[in-house]
């Protein structure tokens, strides 16, 4: 990229995609398609269509890599969806997809009701995104930064465009820093900036690729208050990261992938709900204990103190308890976590979370 900018899809080449005709038209969904305009997204989406949705969508990149397999995604309206998945797991790849900046291979993608990258045209403006880190004019300050990529899009209000940058920066805490120049920004600023960025106009959708990478625990926090606060006022939040607590304290949904393919989705509490949490045994007979539910099939044994640890196996958890005791093991305590996502993802992967690509 040669071009600096903030955020990639309100760049003008963006917007100035010519649209494509060679797509096959489904006659009614399709029929917003002709008129064309922002009005026709807002209709589709408040009909109590998703505001993400992807069918069979796939990427294979030209050197063969099958970046996403099949992807069915869907992000109801209102919610903060978090798209989960280790490094290389095909979450930037899906991100470019659903924001035009790359073709698919195969499958459609439809955003805000419209397909993808057809109508980019109409559905980028309603769409504020982030991915993979802000690109700035280092010797410009913040605001100019702002000034500057607001002026590139084609539907902002130069009258406006002051003060719009004035409540952005204001937004995500930049209002004292705003006349530094951007290269004396810490990470945590440049990536503040990049979401201010994607606030400069009202927007009905976040698209924001791992917002917190590379910031302090309290930078995670800023940008964890801050995607509460947009969804509080209804805005739809698609956001990605590898780090599974996070999701799990800022998101009302989720999809997991790994290796490209969709592991599964659905409201963050249910898919933790439909699994087992991590067995607990506490005993001051450790060593025994875990022999046998590694017999029974535990997985994932781990000792401290005189608590192990497992993934607990299928099967009724009493009949573990009582092949324990039948062997010997002093059982003081028996039980199982909360289940979390990070158990949803070890049980459906057979994986531990921590895998790079
Ligand atoms: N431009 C590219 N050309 C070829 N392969 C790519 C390209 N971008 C990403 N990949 C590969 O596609 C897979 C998914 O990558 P990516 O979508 O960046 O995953 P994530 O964002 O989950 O880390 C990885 O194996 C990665 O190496
Ligand atoms: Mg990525």
């Amino acid at each position: 990229m040669d071009e600096p900018s903030v955020t990639e899809p309100g760049r003008p080449e963006r917007l100035e995609r010519p649209e494509r005709s060679e797509r096959p038209v489904r006659a009614s969904a399709e029929g917003a398609e002709v008129a064309g305009d922002a009005v026709a997204a807002e209709e589709a989406v408040a009909a109590g269509d998703a505001v993400i949705a992807t069918r069979a969508l796939t990427k294979r990149y030209r050197g063969g890599q099958l970046a996403v397999d099949g992807l069915d995604l869907t992000v109801p309206a209102g919610s903060v969806f978090g798209f989960l998945g280790p490094n290389g797991s095909g979450k930037t790849t899906t991100i470019r997809m659903l924001m035009g900046l790359i073709e698919p291979t195969s499958g459609t993608a439809r955003v805000l009701g419209r397909p993808m990258p057809r109508a980019a045209r109409a559905v980028l403006p309603r769409v504020g995104a982030l991915i993979e880190g802000p690109a700035l004019y280092g010797f410009l300050s913040g605001r100019d930064n702002l000034l500057r990529y607001d002026a590139a899009d084609p539907t902002a209000d130069p009258r406006t465009r002051r003060a719009r940058v004035a409540a952005a920066l204001d937004r995500v805490g930049l209002a004292a820093a705003a006349g530094k120049k951007a290269k004396a920004y810490s990470l945590g600023m440049k990536q503040r900036l990049g979401l201010a960025a994607a606030l400069l106009q009202p927007r009905r959708l976040l698209v924001l690729d791992e917002p917190t990478n590379g910031l302090d625990p309290q930078g995670m926090r800023e940008i964890r208050t801050l995607v509460r606060e947009l969804a509080g006022d209804g805005t739809t939040v698609f956001l990605s990261s590898h780090l599974l607590d996070e999701i799990e304290q800022v998101c009302t949904h989720a999809a997991v992938m790994a290796r490209g393919r969709l592991i599964t989705q659905g409201p963050v509490a249910e898919l933790a709900a439909g699994r087992r949490g991590r067995l607990v045994v506490t005993t001051p007979d450790t060593g025994d204990a875990a022999r046998v539910l590694k017999e029974r099939g535990a997985a994932g044994i781990v000792i401290a103190g005189d608590r192990v640890t497992a993934q607990p196996p299928d099967g009724d958890l009493a009949d573990l308890n009582a092949a324990l005791v039948a062997a010997g093991v002093r059982v003081r305590g028996f039980g199982t976590e909360r289940a979390s996502l990070e158990d949803a993802f070890v049980a459906l992967t057979g994986e531990g979370f921590d895998v790079a690509g």
